[in-house]
């Protein structure tokens, strides 16, 4: 019988249950037991082929990292100025024509819905690596790994979502995939940066959650609090980002008024919402989850790859 991945799109988060995400966890707790040539073994002679519009760090190079652990290789375009999308090429033309090449894509694209659309052109399964404002749902994968790994659970966890709550993508992967669980979600942003109100229906069905601009309200019950970057370039307008920038900082005095054993996560890059400090306390997690953004990412490629799973 096929692994339920086998050969399949992941384009939203929202296809997830509870019985996919625990396949994915299982597989990575094995992939990071496994010794390195048995795992060479589940990616020989594959390639993944990138396509990032947008810039990335973590998301790539964990992609990239991933593939090469598995024993396959990669090829793929970082920066757009750089391929024929600069020549007017349409998104769908160098789709297929990574298609071709490659045995599973990974896209990033600044519109929503890219993935979608590039999902239905390509004829290898393909991966999205954040579309426009709407989704990233290997980030949310990523997320409750981390979550189960450093808290142990997910069901019971009392959530904190922090920061640019309208532009994230991150915030609504990750408000679908919690939408499997029985947490307590709340959300902190600036008044304007709150959830889209087109989405609230669709989070409201999966999960209930309060909202608040106040992020020391509370903050003593708080075991995980995730930070979000304000999405500087998703504003129309630079006064509205200007009226929003720094509205949150976890720094010291924060830490002090947290839970004992809370945990910080954030998707990365931060700009100035945790300060340097924060970074070697017992608190941070963001690095940790960058590290399990590799092996997630690796377990999800070789599940794709794999028909009988590993
Ligand atoms: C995020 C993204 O691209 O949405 N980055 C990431 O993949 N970890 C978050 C962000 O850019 O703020």
């Amino acid at each position: 019988m096929s692994n339920s991945f086998f050969q399949k799109d992941i384009v939203s988060i929202r296809d997830f249950n509870k019985e996919k995400f625990d396949t994915i966890f299982d597989a990575t707790d094995k992939i990071i037991s496994m010794n390195p040539n048995e795992r060479r073994e589940l990616g020989r002679g594959k390639t993944l082929g990138y396509l990032f519009f947008e810039p990335s760090t973590r998301t790539r190079l964990s992609f990239e990292a991933a593939m090469a652990s598995l024993g396959g290789t990669y090829i793929g375009i970082a920066d757009a100025s750089s391929s024929s999308a600069k020549k007017g090429e349409s998104l769908a033309d160098t789709v297929k024509i990574m298609s071709l090449y490659s045995d599973v894509l990974v896209l990033r694209h600044p519109l929503d819905g890219s993935s979608r659309f590039a999902a239905e052109v390509s004829t290898k399964p393909l991966i999205n690596a954040g579309s426009g404002t709407e989704e990233h749902p290997t980030q949310a994968i990523l997320d409750l790994y981390t979550m189960r790994k450093e808290k142990k659970k997910i069901d019971g966890l009392k959530i904190a979502i922090v920061g640019d709550l309208k532009y994230g993508r991150t915030v609504y992967s990750l408000l679908y995939a919690l939408g499997n669980y029985k947490v307590d979600v709340h959300l902190i942003s600036p008044q304007a940066l709150k959830i889209r109100t087109d989405s609230t229906y669709e989070i409201k069905k999966r999960l209930s959650y309060t909202e608040s601009t106040n992020l020391e309200e509370n903050l003593d019950e708080f075991d995980v609090i995730y930070v979000t970057r304000i999405q500087k370039e998703r504003f129309a307008d630079a006064e509205e980002y200007n009226k929003v920038k720094g509205s949150y900082k976890i720094g010291p005095e924060i830490i002090k008024k947290m839970k004992e054993d809370a945990i910080i996560m954030h998707p990365l890059p931060r700009v100035d919402e945790i300060s340097p400090e924060v970074d070697s306390t017992k608190h941070a997690k963001y690095f940790k989850q960058a590290e399990y953004g590799k092996d997630t990412r690796a377990a999800l490629l070789a599940l794709i790859l794999n028909e009988k799973g590993f």
